[in-house]
């Protein structure tokens, strides 16, 4: 059985603009110890399906509309705030885009590392600050004994990251989601902070759900990948079968606007156009604005299959062996 496997995720904001569909249906299943990355345009959808997994979305004006979530044999969409409060921190821990925001401004490091610890475990105050300075070294922050009283704003940016990860890593989750864990982070720092989340990932054998715009991240990183459009998942596959043979127009797309992808002095290529607005409906393909590829076929209802073993797609056109 998989440690996670989530099934037609559906979350909708109820907005008085009108229903913002932004996850609309995504399946994908997380394996012990292996990395996911899901990866996609800025607005697609990605941190909503994160959220909405561990119950963190402001109810109303999100509501999860479909899906199981089963962890561990454990529906997530469907359990008790209070069962979800154990899993949350303990085995599925969770690292957001921005430090700033996520690690609490009035309380040291020290008390913030140690959180998990203090409610999950009940560990004494004497044993989660010998702990929590254990996790600070692991992530590589100097002289932690010191730092542990200190306050967020007095790290820089890469170190408020690495304190983040320590307090998300401390109780040894089974899973972590790291949401752009590196977007706000220059490009020597993202490299470490990657580095550490692999290491440590290989001394607890835990998995992670790493979320990403940046293909460059996710071929260095991940073992498998879902590429998400609109709100919805439209290739899967291996990371190697991903890179050596795209299976939709849209991921064909995102690697053709890679910077490393161009010759020197060529001019970038963009995609044209912006994803569509999730507040209306969409019919058909929703990347078929978009596509270079699109014909008549695009405009019917389409849904993610295997058209490789073990690869996904959800392009009619490559579906049907047209592409
Ligand atoms: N609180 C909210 N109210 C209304 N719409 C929202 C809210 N939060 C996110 N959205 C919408 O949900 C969609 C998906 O957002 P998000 O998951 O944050 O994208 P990503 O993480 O892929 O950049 C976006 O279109 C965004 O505008
Ligand atoms: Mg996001």
């Amino acid at each position: 059985m998989s440690l996670l496997t989530v099934e037609n995720l559906r979350t909708y904001f109820h907005t008085r603009a009108g229903v913002v569909r932004a996850v609309g249906g995504v399946s994908f299943v997380v394996e012990a110890g292996e990395t996911l990355g899901i990866v996609g345009e800025s607005g697609c959808g990605k941190t909503v399906t994160c959220l909405s997994l561990l119950g963190l979305l402001p109810t109303p004006p999100a509501k999860v509309e479909s899906g199981v979530a089963l962890f561990d044999g454990q529906d997530l969409l469907h359990c008790s705030m209070q069962d979800l409060r154990r899993v949350r921190g303990k085995d599925i821990a969770m690292v957001f885009q921005d430090p700033m925001t996520a690690l609490n401004p009035c309380m040291t490091t020290g008390a913030q590392v140690a959180e998990a610890l203090v409610v999950h475990e009940r560990c004494s105050r004497t044993d989660a600050r010998a702990r929590a300075i254990e996790a600070l070294e692991s992530v590589g922050i100097p002289d932690a004994a010191s730092r542990l009283d200190a306050y967020p704003h007095e790290f820089s940016g890469g170190m408020r990251q690495r304190v983040m990860i320590a307090a998300a890593l401390i109780a040894h989750p089974r899973l972590l989601i790291a949401d752009e864990p590196t977007t706000a982070l220059d490009v020597t720092v993202q490299a470490q902070i990657l580095d550490l989340i692999k290491a440590r990932q290989r001394e607890m054998g835990m998995a992670v759900i790493l979320v990403t715009h940046d293909l460059g991240v996710v071929a260095e990183t991940c073992d498998r990948v879902a590429v998400m459009y609109a709100g919805q998942i439209v290739e899967s596959a291996r990371v190697e079968a991903l890179f050596t043979a795209p299976q939709h127009p849209y991921t064909r797309a995102l690697m053709r606007s890679l910077p490393a992808a161009h010759a020197r002095g060529e001019s970038l290529y963009t995609i044209p156009g912006r994803p569509p607005d999730l507040i209306a409906p969409i019919a058909g393909c929703p990347f078929a604005p978009r596509c270079e590829h699109a014909t008549e076929v695009c405009r019917a209802p389409v849904s993610l299959q295997e058209v490789r073993p073990g690869h996904c797609s959800a392009c009619t056109r490559v579906q049907t062996g047209d592409l």
